[in-house]
């Protein structure tokens, strides 16, 4: 090869470069609003997957009758996770029906979600502003996921297992 035809691959290949450089949507700047959802996202998961792993565990082995209810623990415990600043989690109802009449949706992204849910979908979110911050509003389905479930809650008694009877909401900040 000439040697101008190497310099002109070279400044070819260079304004390419450039070119993929200067595109819109390309950079990292565009990339991170994403990202951070995408984390946030994850982290609902895991949350989910622990108090969902922890109620089920909790009413297999240490519920005996009709007491203690694992959801009087649970919102016992999410009440300390929001005192102390980490994130909001509700249980809430999606029968019509609930056994504590403030376990329903309340807001606008609960009562959009639990339709959701109802109709065939296992989780949605949505990101929110709040005085400036951005969250991650999140509900999951809740199945009647155990016989036992029906005990203390004798309105599941003809829904099939794995049909949504309500869901768990979260509210995480994106950092
Ligand atoms: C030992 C009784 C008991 C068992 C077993 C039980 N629950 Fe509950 N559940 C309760 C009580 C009591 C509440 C209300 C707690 C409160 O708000 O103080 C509740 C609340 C709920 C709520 C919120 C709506 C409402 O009805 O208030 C959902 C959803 C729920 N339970 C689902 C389940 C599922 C799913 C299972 C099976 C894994 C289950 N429960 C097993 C007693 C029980």
């Amino acid at each position: 090869m000439k040697m101008h035809s190497v310099r002109g691959v070279v400044l070819g290949l260079g304004l390419l470069l450039l070119g993929v450089a200067l595109l819109p949507g390309q950079g990292t700047k565009t990339d991170k609003p994403d990202a951070a959802v995408e984390r946030t996202r994850k982290q609902t998961k895991m949350l989910d997957d622990l108090y969902k792993t922890a109620i089920v565990l909790i009413t297999e082995h240490y519920v005996k009758g009709d007491e203690p209810a694992a959801a009087v623990a649970g919102k016992l415990l999410w009440k300390e996770m929001k005192a102390k600043g980490h994130h909001e989690v509700r249980l809430i109802d999606a029968t019509g029906d609930p056994l504590e009449a403030g376990n329903v949706a309340v807001d606008e992204f609960e009562k959009a979600a639990i339709k959701e849910i109802l109709g065939g979908k296992a989780s949605v979110d949505r990101v929110v502003e709040k005085d400036g911050k951005k969250f991650l509003r999140t509900a999951t389905i809740v199945p009647v996921v155990m016989e036992k479930c029906r005990s203390c809650h004798p309105n599941y008694k003809d829904v099939p297992k794995g049909k949504a009877i309500g869901a768990l909401t979260y509210t995480l900040p994106i950092e």
